[in-house]
Parts: structure tokens; sequence; C-alpha cells
């Protein structure tokens, strides 16, 4: 409200803004994609799948915004700087991040757990949020102040059978999370991480059946709107006293 007690209708809030969204090519990140669109900022969707990146892309420009897709393997040092670099050089700066993408290789018992899968959740999952926190920071840092989110799960709050390499991923984005929010709460930095539970996107295929659904307290899964809302108020001024906190969006499943 200003001072002479009119209230100020808010008019895309995020506009002149650029927000990076890794694993934008589907889901979660689809939705986030959209929704900073729909605030006002132009938006860099980063994926390894060129054909869902380009979709949203195209979604986002549909939309009346303004998008760049780079294609990228966020467990690659040189494909997220590229990412950055693309980033600065078509939109001259970064002020959020929604470090989203993610894999998972199922719910398998220790003794079939091969090297593989752990290799592949740590260095996407765990790997891929550190590396883009790495290059992301320092150009937020040159705008006086910047926000990220990453995305983790209820996997990494809670203990369930057979997620080895996903659980670690998660626990440990969790801590990175916490780390950078208290190195970089100097420079006006926030980092927050979203820990969703099971959400409806092709990653949560297997797991959309009624032994899930009931686990939610609230009574549904997940949508991904649900978790973009979160993810984009918590880039937001809304939420400018808010770092290093580690939110479920999570129907209330870790609860009980
Ligand atoms: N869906 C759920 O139930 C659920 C629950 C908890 C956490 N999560 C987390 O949410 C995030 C988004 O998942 P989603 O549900 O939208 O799944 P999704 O499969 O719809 O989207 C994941 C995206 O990440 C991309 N990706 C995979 N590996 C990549 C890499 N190396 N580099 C760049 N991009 C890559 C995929 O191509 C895909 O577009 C993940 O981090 C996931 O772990 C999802």
């Amino acid at each position: 409200m200003s001072q002479n007690g009119i209230i100020e209708k808010e008019v895309s809030p995020m506009n002149g803004k650029v927000a990076i969204v890794t694993g934008g090519g589907s889901g979660i990140g689809r939705s986030a994609a959209l929704l900073f669109t729909k605030k006002g900022a132009k938006v860099v969707i980063a994926d390894i799948a060129a054909t869902g990146g380009e979709e949203t892309a195209a979604m986002v420009r549909t939309a009346g915004g303004e998008a760049l897709f780079v294609r990228t393997d966020v467990s690659r040092t040189e494909d997220v700087k590229a990412m950055v670099d693309r980033t600065i050089a078509a939109f001259g700066r970064l002020d959020y991040a929604f470090n989203n993408a993610g894999v998972f290789t199922g719910l398998i018992p220790l003794p079939e757990y091969t090297e593989e899968m752990w290799d592949k959740n740590i260095n996407i999952n765990l790997k891929g949020v550190w590396l883009c926190m790495k290059h992301e920071i320092p150009h937020m840092q040159e705008n006086g102040g910047g926000a990220i989110v990453n995305t983790s799960s209820i996997a990494g709050l809670v203990a369930f059978p057979g997620h080895y390499g996903y659980a670690a991923s998660k626990f440990g984005v969790n801590g990175i999370t916490k780390v950078a929010a208290l190195e970089y709460a100097p420079s006006r930095v926030r980092v927050n991480a979203v820990c969703p539970a099971v959400i409806d996107t092709p990653m949560a295929a297997g797991l959309l059946e009624e032994s899930y659904k009931s686990l939610h307290p609230l009574g549904r899964f997940g949508k991904p709107e649900d978790v973009a809302a979160t993810a984009v108020w918590l880039c937001s001024d809304e939420a400018s006293f808010i770092t290093g906190q580690i939110l479920g969006v999570d129907g209330g499943y870790t609860l009980p």
C-alpha cells in the first residue's frame, strides 16, 4: 500500500528480470517457465532434451514472453557455463534460477542397486545443482542480488526403501542450499529449496496409484503448478526475507 492509502495494482512484478529454469522441457520446470513468463520475466529454458525444451520455449513465445532454449546437460561443467554465458549474451543479466533438472532411477533394493544408478543420481541431481549455483551466483552478485530455488524432494527429508542415489542427491541438495544461502546472504543472493511429494509429471508416472495418493493427507497428488508457484514465489520480492529454507510442497506427506 502506498503512503496515501491507495493499493497499487501489481502488473508484471518480474518485468525486466531474467530467469533460468533447468529441466524446463517437461513437468515442473515447464510449468515454472510459463509462470515466470506470466510474471513478466524473460526465461532461459535449459534441458538435455531438445524437443521438450524447444516446445516450452515455443509455449512461452505463444504466451507473449521471451524465451531462449539452451541444450544443457547440468552434470557437465562446460554445458552449465555455456548455459549461463548464453543467458548473459542474450538478455544481459541473470536474476533468478530454478535449478530443477533431475532424474529418478526407481526404488531398487540395495543388492540390485548399481554403481551406474548411484553415479547418475549424484551427477545430475546433486553435482548439477552445485555447478549451476557456481556459475549463476557471480552474475547475481553483479546485479546486487538474486534468488535461487533448487528442486529437492521429500526423499531429501524422509527415507524410502531403495532410494539410495536419489536420497543421497536430494539430502545433498538441501545441504548445499543452506551452505550457499549462508555464504551469499551478504551479497543479497537468496537460496532456498523445494521438496515436492508425488507430483503428476512424466517422472512420477509409475507412482500415480491409490496406495501412494493415500499417503498425501490433502488427498491428492501434486500438480506441476503447485511446485512452480512455490518456486516462483520464493524468487519474488514477496519472499525477500527468506533464505536457506527447505520447503515441503507435499500435501502433508511428511507430517505423520
Ligand atoms: N514428479 C515428482 O513426483 C517429483 C517429486 C519430488 C521431486 N521431483 C523433482 O522435480 C524435478 C523435476 O522433475 P519432474 O517431475 O518435472 O520430471 P520430468 O521428468 O517431467 O522433468 C525433468 C526434466 O529434467 C530433464 N533432465 C534430465 N536430466 C537432465 C540433465 N542431465 N540435464 C538437463 N536436464 C535434464 C529432463 O529432460 C526433463 O525435461 C526433479 O529434480 C525431480 O527429482 C519430482
